[in-house]
């Protein structure tokens, strides 16, 4: 069997693609291959050096679709996604994510480099496939892993000699192990010597402008050293750095690692923010003095809470494990718990500037600023910016929100039971049906509702009696709700000191 050898991967690429081949060719067992190749593996090598692989990137969505449009760059690129409506538009050149241009993916489809589809019998024309599927949460918080399942059913129904397979999608330690090594090896296929497995977390940053796919270093992980190897060669064909590790398993343990380290340091942000607001301290002038340290410290930023595909879900991933192994992660409750409050502790904070200015939260206009979960993205999955929302109705306000790149915000409350827990018992809205239980009827609450962007204007911003900062995207005017808000909360530090000092609008900072 090949040793995984770390120097291959220093080496410039033109010898690095010699050195793999012959390392391949040389000491690795022959295998069967249907198709006649005797070592298709060798032939998936020298297709990956010579960039003639067919990549096969399944899920367009913010992983993939940026992926998809990288590798398409240097390999023709095939991307299957199971939403028809996706697949059209992405091939008429409508790109659905702010982070892959359009003129981009047309250029590619001109080109003939990539295409869309809906059809996975493509897959086996594919001698790479990396998946990049979304793994959610199920109703118990247990990790939701059909996605993953489906996307490798369809890559076994299509799996020949010769091909890759790489997870991205960031789930529990042992998924690619456990669960799709036996899926794949179910029709009589082995790996090594027919296919090969690996796991590489996606560590792309939507919205984050200074660090693009091609220079975030890449962990790459396999299920056998070859399955490390051949997939570390692919991504090197793109990505400037990239780390092997020994197992698939420790590629999906860093990927957790990385995000619980956010989870908690934004728990522990918000915490001290909380505390600082109790002692009078300005929290974000004690965070820029404490990361003057150049060792030992790191500075995070308080906020609504956590929101995203990522940071709420990924660590409930680990616990899930943890638990199933007898372990309990408490570092991952605690922080939950802190930020999940946080919604809460900020609609507290505007009660408390309306109630200063003699007035309630039921019957006041609040125009919140920023759907999405972070600035510069229009992604509002768990975004605190619709907790923030219930909340304020929970208690009669009338809310507006307005957001430069969130159109039309939908929202599905059943996803929130994290920030559920720890509120207050739910008001009754007497707007909304009754539902019957075996013990009689209780009130519901509205589960689904769509909201539209209010435009920013002066007169939008006169008719608010708080605007709640809760995204900070670059691209809002800040001068003009200054010039007209009566309260601004500002969440995220949108407004500096010296701003605030001179403004007209009552600034209250987190
Ligand atoms: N969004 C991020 O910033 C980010 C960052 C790092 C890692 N991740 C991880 O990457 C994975 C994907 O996340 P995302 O944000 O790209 O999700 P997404 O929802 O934006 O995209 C997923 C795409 O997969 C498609 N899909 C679902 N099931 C499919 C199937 N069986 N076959 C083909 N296509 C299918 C969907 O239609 C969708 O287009 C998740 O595991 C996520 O945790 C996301």
């Amino acid at each position: 069997m090949v040793g995984l050898d770390q120097s291959l991967f220093d080496l410039p690429r033109t010898h690095r693609a010699r050195e793999k081949t012959l390392l391949l060719t040389a000491d690795r067992d022959y295998a069967f291959s249907p198709d006649g190749d005797s070592d298709p593996l060798a032939t998936l090598q020298t297709r990956i050096d010579d960039r003639t692989a067919r990549v096969g990137i399944v899920g367009l969505g913010y992983v993939g679709l940026p992926l998809a449009v990288e590798f398409g760059a240097q390999f023709p690129v095939v991307g299957f996604d199971s939403d028809a409506r996706r697949v059209r538009e992405i091939m008429r050149g409508k790109s659905p994510i702010l982070d892959v241009a359009d003129h981009r993916l047309e250029d590619l489809l001109g080109q003939g480099q990539f295409s869309a589809t809906g059809d996975f019998s493509q897959m086996r024309d594919c001698d790479v496939l990396v998946i990049c599927v979304p793994t959610p949460l199920g109703k118990n918080k247990e990790p939701d892993l059909s996605y993953v399942k489906s996307a490798a059913n369809a890559i076994v129904a299509n799996l020949r000699p010769g091909q890759l397979v790489v997870l991205e999608s960031t789930t529990y330690p042992g998924t690619t192990d456990e669960m799709l090594l036996p899926l794949l090896s179910s029709r009589g296929m082995k790996i090594d010597r027919d296919f090969l497995l690996a796991f590489s977390p996606e560590r792309v940053d939507p919205g984050n402008k200074q660090f693009n796919i091609t220079e975030i270093p890449k962990v790459v992980g396999g299920c056998s050293e070859l399955s490390t190897e051949v997939a570390a060669s692919f991504y090197g064909s793109i990505i400037h750095s990239v780390h092997p590790v020994s197992t698939a398993r420790v590629a999906e343990m860093s990927k957790l690692l990385e995000n619980t380290f956010r989870l908690v340091n934004i728990g522990l942000a918000n915490e001290m923010a909380l505390l600082a607001r109790h002692l009078h301290i300005n929290s974000h002038e004690a965070i820029e003095a404490a990361a003057t340290k150049p060792f030992g410290f790191m500075p995070f930023y308080p906020g609504p809470g956590v929101g995203g595909h990522c940071i709420p879900l990924d660590p409930q991933y680990l616990s899930w494990k943890a638990k199933r192994e007898g372990f309990d992660a408490r570092f991952i409750t605690l922080a939950e718990d802190v930020n999940a409050a946080m919604p809460k502790r900020i609609v507290e904070m505007v009660a408390n500037a309306l109630n200063d200015d003699k007035k309630a939260l039921n019957g006041s206009r609040v125009l919140i600023l920023g759907a999405a979960y972070k600035s510069d993205t229009d992604d509002t999955r768990h975004s605190p910016a619709i907790a923030i929302l219930d909340l304020l109705r929970d208690r009669h306000a009338e809310v507006v929100y307005h957001d430069p790149l969130v159109e039309r915000l939908d929202i599905d409350l059943s996803e929130w039971a994290e920030w559920r827990a720890v509120k207050a018992p739910p008001a009754v809205d007497r707007r909304n049906p009754h539902v019957r239980t075996l013990s009689g009827e209780i009130p519901a609450r509205r589960r689904y509702d769509s909201l539209t962007s209010v435009e920013l204007t002066a007169s939008e911003l006169e008719r608010a009696d708080c605007v709640v900062i809760v995204t900070a995207h670059e691209d809002v005017d800040y001068r003009l709700v200054l010039e007209h808000a009566k309260i601004v909360v500002d969440t995220r530090a949108a407004i500096s000191p010296a701003q605030r000092a001179g403004a007209k609008a009552r600034v209250i900072a987190l």
